[in-house]
């Protein structure tokens, strides 16, 4: 995962930046982000400027946050983001320490709850109790985490399983270049999707090793769509040429509404 991150995942967040910017502040309620690494996201989130000007999360907005986790390695950094932005963390295993906002305007409101816990969604039997006891959620997060999913459909359907009727899924995902002419495709930067889809499929076993576990010939916007329990499934695709790392990992965003 490390190498992934340092080689094959350069530029990904500045690329996805535009999209989840915007996304990312849909996000409401009692939040769940799956793999969340060392969160690029929680910058995203609704947030507010306190009279001292401390820059934290809107807790009107997010009430709590939860982060399944499998790598352990990323905790130390996800924690530190999550504080910065005025998350109060705890783990699965700890109780929640008291937190109070200290040099803000009300020194006694609450901070908005953080809790890392390890695990992932893959297999349906093996989902941690504490995200168990979190559900329902009002919105579930994941950016590029599907491509290296043992089991996307399982856990696509336990997203939509832990989700509240009416409630969210937030997503940005790496996927094969789709067909030249799809619709959904709405920035092709000029990137010939047919020859670069090729690529990645002749890339994808080496990409495989080297990326652990990451594939890059997955068509995920329509896998989430194919899963029953959606009442609507919004996404779009861009073809990015920003690098050339990035003709590899085109993308797809959007938000599914549960039934
Ligand atoms: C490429 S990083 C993306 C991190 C972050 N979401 C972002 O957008 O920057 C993939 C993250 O997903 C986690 N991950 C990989 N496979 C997973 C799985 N099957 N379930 C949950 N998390 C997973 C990894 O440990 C890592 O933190």
């Amino acid at each position: 995962m490390i190498i992934q991150w340092t080689f094959l995942g350069v530029g990904q967040d500045e690329r996805a930046e535009p999209y989840r910017s915007k996304l990312w502040k849909e996000a409401y309620g009692n939040v769940l982000e799956v793999g969340p690494g060392f969160s690029a996201s929680l910058k995203h989130l609704q947030h507010k400027t306190t009279k001292d000007s401390n820059y934290v999360v809107d807790p009107d907005v997010i009430h709590s946050y939860t982060a399944l986790e499998p790598n352990p390695f990323m905790y130390g950094g996800l924690q530190e983001n999550a504080e910065k932005v005025g998350f109060c963390v705890d783990y699965d295993h700890d109780s929640y320490p008291e937190c109070t906002m200290s040099g803000t305007e009300d020194p006694h409101k609450e901070l908005v709850p953080f809790k890392i816990v390890r695990g992932t969604l893959d297999n349906s039997n093996n989902i941690p109790q504490a995200i168990l006891d979190g559900a329902p959620y009002d919105t579930v997060l994941t950016s590029f985490v599907l491509c290296t999913s043992t089991n996307r459909e399982e856990f696509i359907r336990n997203i939509v399983r832990l989700l509240k009727p009416g409630g969210t899924y937030l997503f940005i995902e790496h996927i094969r270049h789709p067909t030249p002419g799809n619709p959904l495709v709405i920035e092709d930067n000029g990137v010939n999707g047919r020859f670069w889809g090729k690529m990645q499929d002749w890339l994808n076993p080496i990409w495989n090793i080297f990326g652990q576990g990451c594939h890059i010939t997955r068509d995920l916007g329509e896998d989430i769509a194919n899963i029953d329990g959606w009442e609507s499934v919004d996404y779009k695709m861009v073809r990015v040429n920003a690098t050339f790392i990035a003709y590899f990992v085109p993308m797809a965003f959007g938000k599914a509404i549960k039934a």
